[in-house]
C-alpha cells in the first residue's frame, strides 16, 4: 500500500481483529437506476479491495457481515441472488486468498435454507484454506448474533452443565468461533447507525465507526480511515480514562 495512505497510522496498534458490516448495496444500485442485486455484485470489487488492505495492514481477523438472519425476509428473487453470489465469490476468489495465506471461515447457522450447494462452496473453501496463518477471514453468513447466543446456551445445556458452571467464560468458549478475539474495532457503512443483530456478544467493548460510505464505494483507504479514527479513541473497558 502506498505510504501516503498509511500515513497517521501506529504500526504498534492495529486492531487485532475487525468486523464489517457491508450494508448500502441497495442504495448504491438506487441511486445508479439499477436493480437492487447490481448493488451486491458491486460489493464484490469493495470486498476483495478492504480484504487486500486489511492484509497489508496486519490484521489478523477480518470478520464481514455477509447474510443475516434477518435477511430471509427479502424478496426470494434478492435471497436467492446471494445466495448464488456468495457460493460465486468463493469460486472466485477463494483459491487466489488460499495463495495470500488468508484462513477463510464460516459463522453462522447451517439451516435447511441454505443451498445444499452453497454449504458445499463453504465447506470446500474452509477446508482448503485450514491450514493457512495469515489472517483469517470470517464470512457471517445466515448469522444472527441472537441466534449464536442460542446456540452457545443449547450447546452448555446438552452438555449437562450445572446452572454455577455457566459463565462468561463458557458462553464464550460455545460462540461459533471460540478461538477469536473479540473484535477491536466494527465498522458499519452507508450511515446507518445499528448493529442490525451482528456479534451482539463479542461487540460488548467494540470501538465503532460508523461511515456515510455506501458498501460498494468502500475501499482499502476507507479501511485504514476507520483505523486512524479507532486509534485516536481512548479504550477504558469501564475503567478511567488512560491519559488521565
Ligand atoms: C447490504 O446492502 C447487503 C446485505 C444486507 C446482504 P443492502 O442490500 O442492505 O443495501 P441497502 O441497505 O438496502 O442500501
Ligand atoms: C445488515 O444489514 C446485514 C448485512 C450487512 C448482511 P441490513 O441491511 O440487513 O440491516 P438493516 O435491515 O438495515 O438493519
Ligand atoms: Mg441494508
Amino acid at each position: 500500500m502506498v505510504a501516503t495512505v498509511l500515513s497517521g497510522i501506529d504500526p504498534n496498534r492495529i486492531p487485532r481483529h475487525v468486523a464489517t458490516v457491508m450494508d448500502g448495496n441497495g442504495r448504491w444500485a438506487e441511486q445508479r437506476g439499477l436493480r437492487r442485486t447490481d448493488g451486491h455484485a458491486a460489493g464484490e470489487d469493495a470486498l476483495f479491495d478492504t480484504v487486500e488492505g486489511a492484509i497489508d495492514l496486519g490484521i489478523g481477523w477480518f470478520t464481514v457481515y455477509a447474510f443475516s438472519t434477518e435477511n430471509w425476509r427479502r424478496p426470494p428473487d434478492e435471497v436467492r441472488y446471494l445466495m448464488g453470489f456468495n457460493k460465486g465469490i468463493l469460486e472466485r476468489h477463494a483459491e487466489d486468498l488460499h495463495a495470500r495465506g488468508v484462513r477463510i471461515r464460516f459463522a453462522g447457522r447451517r439451516d435447511w435454507r441454505v443451498p445444499r450447494g452453497v454449504l458445499r462452496r463453504m465447506d470446500w473453501a474452509a477446508d482448503l484454506t485450514r491450514g493457512n496463518t495469515g489472517m483469517t477471514l470470517t464470512i457471517a453468513f445466515n448469522y444472527g448474533g441472537r441466534a449464536e447466543i442460542v446456540d452457545a446456551v443449547r450447546a452448555l445445556v446438552r452438555e449437562g452443565v450445572k446452572p454455577d458452571r455457566i459463565d462468561e467464560r463458557s458462553i464464550r468458549r460455545h460462540l461459533y468461533q471460540p478461538d477469536v478475539p473479540d473484535p477491536d474495532l466494527m465498522i458499519r457503512t452507508s450511515g446507518e447507525f445499528r448493529i442490525s443483530n451482528f456479534l451482539l456478544w463479542e461487540l460488548a467493548y467494540s470501538e465503532i465507526v460508523f461511515t456515510d460510505v455506501l458498501w460498494p464505494d468502500f475501499r482499502r483507504a476507507h479501511l485504514v480511515d476507520a483505523v486512524r479514527e479507532y486509534q485516536a479513541r481512548d479504550r477504558r473497558f469501564g475503567g478511567v480514562p488512560s491519559s488521565g
